[in-house]
């Protein structure tokens, strides 16, 4: 049986065969529906994988979006998540953006929560955590050094990334 695959704020690039939603009439969605609006269309656990693709940065409260992701997605399935990096070009140019995350912003719905998981009552396993660099650091082996180990990538979260710039996190969670 095929997988049952959400993709919300798909703009104009739908992931093929998922259904679609989005705010903007223009877009390519199937579903019209504003993700600052609870609850989404959508029963629960009715996907077996939500995509967010340069989208988490737009909703007005991050948690609560989780919350939901978690909510439409069966247990087992994943939440496939793609932001900029704070560092990046893109997260401060763009007016529409209101959140900039770095590697370690989801660990608060994992065992890392550094003690407040009490943020959410809804869990996540990070099964995998991807940093792009720009093309200069990758060229030069700092992407390859940053996703090698989680270690290494909390050392450049905070001594080297004002430098060493990020371009794109990508997560891959799944719901506990
Ligand atoms: C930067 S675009 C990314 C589009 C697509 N995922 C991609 O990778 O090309 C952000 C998308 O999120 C949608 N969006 C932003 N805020 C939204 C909201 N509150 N509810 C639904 N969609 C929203 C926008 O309409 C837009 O299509």
């Amino acid at each position: 049986m095929s997988r049952k695959v959400l993709d919300v704020g798909c703009g104009i690039k739908k992931y093929p065969g998922s259904v679609g939603l989005d705010v903007n009439p223009r877009s390519n969605a199937d579903v019209l529906a504003d993700l600052d609006r609870f609850p989404y269309p959508f029963a629960d656990q009715s996907f077996d994988e939500v995509r967010a693709i340069h989208v988490i940065e737009h909703v007005a409260d991050v948690m609560q979006t989780m919350e939901e992701f978690h909510r439409l997605t069966r247990k087992g399935g994943t939440v496939f998540i793609v932001t900029p990096h704070y560092t990046d070009f893109s997260s401060f140019c763009d007016p529409t953006h209101r959140w900039h995350l770095n590697s370690f912003s989801f660990r608060y719905f994992g065992e890392d929560n550094a003690g407040y998981g009490y943020y959410s009552h809804v869990r996540f396993r990070e099964n995998s955590v991807h940093v792009k660099l720009l093309n200069l650091w990758k060229v030069l082996g700092f992407e390859f050094l940053v996703n090698r180990s989680r270690t290494f990538r909390k050392f450049w979260e905070h001594y080297l990334c004002f430098i060493v710039r990020g371009k794109v996190i990508e997560w891959t969670l799944e719901v506990v």
